[in-house]
């Protein structure tokens, strides 16, 4: 809270006074000034009159003194022109040019009067002898009012320069950020930014050509001109992008916005063209579209190398089958006929059975190298079950014995790429596996931890060598041989497990124990949101 002290309430005005200097020798003069000065008002405001003997004198009081509207100031004093060394004073050494000064000496015509008034910055001259009332009063007035000019004349040069500065920064910001121009009707640039420049790498000079003609790539349709017709008429805004071309033929991209300027008169100025750097982010487009080009690239030899894969094992699932149908129709053919008709039709449906089982493998196996568009539930269980049996006529005959530890889990994801992925590792394992002389391992382990699915598939084919471990999920890197391997099995397992299942893939070698024995394998760990 805040009290207030009544006492101190209380505000004492000062008021204002035009102060003026009074020098001469004569004190007499000082007297009678101030009575004829005396209720001098200007504005509601008084006269302060400040008194010098001396020119000496004079010039101390001008030093301390700020504000002195006016000097009625003696000539001869201490010396023939120490009234004179006082204006020199003021004007040169105070840089004082405000400050009005009324000549006023008693020796008339020793001093030629415009040469003192040119040579020392003084106001007026005025003979001491014709010095009345009025002619003082007079003078004193327009003393204040021109010291008034002056000073509100100072301060509005203050501001000006004050905004002149603003402006130069402004327009140095902006000529060094702004990438802009000015185009006439001959398309000649008449203004061009320092930063268009440098963008563009050429000097100012070379810019006075037809802009386009300069920087846009040569095959590129000229429909710049064409286009900017429309702005004249609707006078809006035109926006486009373009590519362009330096000398050094890198390429930049810039983006123009562009618009008809015209004057009040509606007569037509110039095209004021202000454009973006768009180079990165066209940079990234083109990146961006070349991986996805990539990627479209990669998936079908994927599919084709899967549907590769997919033929040689529907043929080892086929081989049984097909042997039974073939012992059934000699069969059939060696004892038609023996056979009586019940005994046809019991060879018949057994060929049916074996028949329907090899369409089924067609259907099972052709439907995982579908892409699943929506999520589903899935138990992993199964989804090992499934990669087993696909990829069972690779180990059936190497020794391979897969150890497996599938907590029973249950996800709701896209099934058939996780499918293809893990098939991608197994099939590497099996391929690693075929190198090495002793017993062969693969180890599955699938458990649930927090909120995550673990998934760990590990060998004992010795591991990945060292140098070139973190290069084995790049797209197209291989060790084996191009009839065994194009190298996209891991780029596109990454690829499914990160970009289509938000999970992460990670490999390392592990040296492990096994009953008793020490081997060392690759360990592929991949971690799956459960969410
Ligand atoms: N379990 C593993 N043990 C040892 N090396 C492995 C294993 N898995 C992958 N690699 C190494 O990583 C490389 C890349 O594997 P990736 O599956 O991407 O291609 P690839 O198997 O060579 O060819 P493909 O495109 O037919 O799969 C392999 O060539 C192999 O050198
Ligand atoms: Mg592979």
């Amino acid at each position: 809270m805040v009290f207030f002290d009544k006492k101190s309430s209380a505000t004492t005005v000062l008021k204002k006074t035009y102060k003026i200097l009074l020098v001469d020798d004569e004190k007499d003069i000082h007297s009678l000034s101030k009575i004829v000065l005396n209720n001098f008002t200007y504005k509601n405001k008084n006269l302060e009159i400040l008194n010098a003997y001396s020119g000496k004198e004079a010039k101390k009081i001008l030093a301390d003194t700020k504000d002195i509207v006016l000097i009625l100031l003696d000539v001869v004093m201490e010396s023939d022109d120490a009234g004179l060394l006082v204006v020199k004073y003021l004007r040169e050494e105070l840089k004082n040019d405000f400050t009005q000064v009324i000549l006023r000496t008693g020796v008339a015509g020793k001093l030629a009067q415009m040469e003192v008034l040119h040579n020392y910055g003084i106001n007026d001259y005025k003979e001491k002898t014709n010095f009345n009332t009025l002619s003082l009063r007079t003078s004193v007035l327009t003393a204040i009012r021109s010291y008034e000019n002056l000073k509100a004349l100072d301060e509005k040069n203050e501001k000006i320069s004050k905004l002149n500065l603003r402006l130069a920064n402004l327009l140095s910001n902006f000529d060094e950020n702004v990438l802009s121009c000015q185009i006439n009707e001959e398309r000649e640039i008449i203004a061009v930014s320092k930063c268009f420049c440098i963008l563009a790498a050429l000097k100012q000079e070379e810019l006075k050509k037809d802009i386009f003609q300069i920087l846009k790539k040569k095959d590129q349709e000229e429909g710049f001109y064409k286009k900017i017709k429309t702005i004249d008429k609707e006078k809006n805004t035109f926006i486009f992008e373009q590519e362009n071309i330096r000398k050094d033929a890198s390429v930049f991209y810039i983006k123009w916005k562009i618009s008809a300027k015209f004057d009040d008169k509606n007569v037509f100025l110039y095209y004021l063209c202000l454009c973006e750097d768009i180079t990165n982010k066209k940079e990234v487009e083109i990146a961006n579209d070349e991986i996805h080009r990539k990627n479209i690239i990669l998936s079908q030899q994927s599919k084709k190398s899967a549907m590769g894969e997919m033929i040689g094992n529907i043929a080892h699932q086929w081989r049984q089958p097909l042997n039974n149908v073939s012992l059934l129709i000699h069969y059939l053919r060696d004892n038609c006929l023996n056979l009586n008709h019940k005994e046809i039709e019991e060879n018949v449906d057994n060929c049916k059975i074996q028949l329907s089982y090899m369409s089924k493998t067609i259907d099972d196996f052709s439907d995982f190298l579908k892409p699943t568009k929506k999520k589903s539930s899935f138990s992993f269980k199964d989804v090992f079950l499934k990669v087993f049996n696909i990829t069972s006529f690779k180990y059936d005959k190497k020794d391979i014995t897969v150890i497996q530890n599938i907590d029973d889990i249950r996800m709701n994801s896209y099934e058939n790429e996780l499918i293809q992925a893990l098939i991608n590792l197994l099939n590497n394992a099996i391929d690693a596996l075929r190198e090495i002389k002793g017993k062969r391992f693969i180890f599955v382990d699938v458990i649930k931890k927090e909120k995550k699915i673990i998934i760990k598939i590990k060998d004992n084919a010795k591991g990945i060598k060292k140098e070139v471990l973190n290069r084995v999920f790049e797209a197209y890197f291989t060790t084996k041989g191009e009839k065994d391997g194009i190298g996209i099995g891991l780029y596109m397992t990454q690829e499914v497990i990160e970009n289509k299942l938000q999970g992460n893939i990670t490999v390392v070698n592990e040296s492990y124990t096994y009953e008793d024995k020490n081997y060392t394998g690759a360990l592929f760990t991949i971690t799956l949101p459960l969410s």
